[in-house]
């Protein structure tokens, strides 16, 4: 698609050869309003080259420049020389780009086939998949699809938390207390009682944590029992998380969880002490990370049982070798960045170049509008339940809006997990949030209803509209104001796309297809669109498809569907 900055760029080094273009495209700025114009060029540093005032620079480059197809206006305004975009070509531009990418709009090649690992969501099996695993589970999942809609080779893995000293506590609970049928009945909530149950015991009782330390050893060492035990729970937990990940339409290339590094730890270990990096500690093993200001890294209890430090640079290394990456993402809440900083950081000292690749990717706490979430003490709120109560009162909206609507479940599944999906991706991932049912399900606003519902009802014009997308339009016609905002929009779609993947921050999508549903609201209530004029009409409905277009897109990378009608 034609880069209009690009062409600003162009000019000004035709004129200016002390500069190269790298250096000219970092000067250009974005002035703060439209009326002074698209782009503009400060002449500052160009006063020391030409020993002139800046003004004087400006004044000439302009006249320099002359008439160029690309720009409606090139004028200066003091030291800054402002660039005035074509409006019709733009809208050209960026509607033909539309047109002919068929649906891949803002999509590019840019990741050349290389490697990106995304892991998430990467629950603890045997726990409740609660509300505050949205974030990875949603977060992960539309960096997973935008890293592959920009020509990466995208790996999802969910590394499930299925080993370590808590599986230790649920086989002695289990044993103690366990009831094979009650628990296939209703697993998580039954595996989360026996786990509460024996937390609570081991807090009077010591001898307790030290069986759990042996189960977990027994385990880790192959013990017939434990295994099976542990293969069972492993088991009727994914089933659950499978029923939460079909409703979010999410699928991972892997599962290998902690589990999976289990033969891989002494291979670590060998290494580490080869390397000199292994010290003893009252029996326990770590690598110290004084001299970077951090405690140290725990690789082995003294009972040789391993840690999840370990088993994340096992998963790390095995990765390397198995993807050999260019990219490995880890989508985890910031509650871990320590960790991630102290085992990255071991990776670096057994000398892996590697280790820079490795990326932690941390997110703010979602707690509920009547307080916080606690495994330990039971009181959690199920992601399950929080999808299927958006569903209910979707679907409950729908009766009162639209009772005559065709598949009516189905429309209430895809707008009601999309809000909650939407208003997970609505801000900067770092920033906390508290979960707001009004909010989340709201037609009106920044919300995922809302813009599915734009997207509804600019399919609903094409339609009534007859539009094709053959018509030959004049693109001249589209000149309002409301229309011109339509379109910058539109045309700024895919950069929003590469910075969202360069930050890793998909909310940069989400605004920007709010930008797009209020911006055309604002064009459909001010504006007629089917009108008698055709050749008008014609322009109008190819701006709308390409409004419906981008935010079918744009909701796509985010995981969210876009129905026809609603
Ligand atoms: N299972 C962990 C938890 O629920 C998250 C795992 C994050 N990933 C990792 N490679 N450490 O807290």
């Amino acid at each position: 698609m034609l880069n209009f900055k690009e062409k600003v760029v162009e000019l000004i080094s035709n004129q200016v050869e002390s500069l190269d273009k790298g250096e000219i495209a970092s000067l250009i700025e974005i002035p703060p309003s439209y009326d002074m114009g698209d782009y503009a060029f400060p002449a500052f540093r160009l006063s020391k080259i030409f020993r002139k005032a800046p003004n004087l620079i400006a004044e000439e480059l302009v006249e320099k420049f002359g008439e160029n197809e690309c720009f409606e206006k090139i004028e200066n305004a003091g030291p800054y020389v402002n660039f005035f975009i074509n409006k019709s070509k733009l809208v050209e531009v960026v509607m033909e780009e539309i047109k002919n990418q068929g649906g891949s709009y803002g999509s590019s090649n840019i990741g050349d086939g290389k490697t990106v690992i995304v892991e998430y969501s990467s629950p603890n099996i045997a726990k409740p998949f609660h509300i505050g695993h949205i974030r990875t589970t949603v977060i992960g999942n539309a960096l997973y699809k935008i890293y592959k809609f920009l020509g990466f080779n995208t790996i999802a893995i969910n590394h499930l938390g299925d080993y370590g000293t808590q599986f230790g506590m649920l086989i002695s609970a289990y044993k103690k207390w366990g009831d094979k049928e009650v628990i296939e009945k209703d697993p998580i909530n039954e595996l989360l009682k026996l786990y509460v149950r024996f937390n609570s015991e081991a807090e009077e009782n010591e001898e307790l944590r030290d069986e759990s330390r042996y189960w977990f050893k027994e385990l880790e060492d192959g013990n017939e029992e434990a295994l099976k035990l542990w293969e069972w729970i492993r088991e009727i937990s994914l089933k659950e998380f499978n029923k939460v990940y079909d409703m979010l339409n999410i699928k991972f290339d892997s599962y290998a969880g902690e589990s999976f590094y289990s033969d891989k730890m002494p291979r670590v270990i060998e290494e580490l002490k080869e390397k000199n990096l292994m010290k003893e500690s009252e029996g326990a093993y770590l690598v110290d990370l004084e001299d970077y200001d951090m405690p140290p890294a725990l690789i082995m209890k003294s009972d040789g049982s391993t840690l999840y430090t370990t088993r994340d640079i096992a998963a790390a290394i095995y990765r390397k070798e198995t993807y050999d990456f260019y990219k490995n993402i880890y989508v985890v809440a910031s509650q871990q960045n320590l960790h991630f900083k102290q085992w990255i950081k071991v990776v670096e000292l057994m000398g892996y170049q590697w280790a820079k690749d490795c990326i932690h990717i941390p997110f703010g706490m979602v707690s509920l509008e009547d307080g916080t979430l606690s495994t330990r003490k039971g009181r959690v709120v199920f992601l399950e339940d929080v999808l299927n109560k958006a569903i209910e009162s979707t679907l409950n909206i729908i009766e009162e809006r639209n009772p005559n609507l065709q598949n009516k479940e189905e429309v209430a599944k895809q707008v009601g997990i999309g809000a909650v999906i939407f208003q997970e991706l609505f801000n900067q991932r770092i920033k906390d949030y508290v979960f707001s049912w009004e909010r989340t399900l709201s037609f009106e606003g920044e919300t995922g209803p809302y813009v599915q519902y734009t997207h509804a009802r600019a399919n609903s014009l094409l339609e009534k509209g007859s539009f094709s997308i053959e018509d030959r339009v004049d693109y001249n016609l589209i000149k309002s104001e409301d229309e011109i905002n339509i379109a910058r929009l539109l045309y700024d779609f895919p950069q929003v796309v590469l910075n969202a993947m360069e930050k890793n921050e998909p909310y940069f999508i989400t605004r920007q297809i709010v930008e797009i549903a209020k911006a055309f609201n604002k064009f459909y209530n001010s504006s007629q669109i089917i009108v008698d004029d055709i050749e008008v009409k014609k322009a109008r409905l190819m701006l709308t498809y390409g409004t419906k277009e981008v935010i079918r897109i744009g909701l796509g990378l985010l995981g969210i569907e876009a129905p026809n009608k609603m």
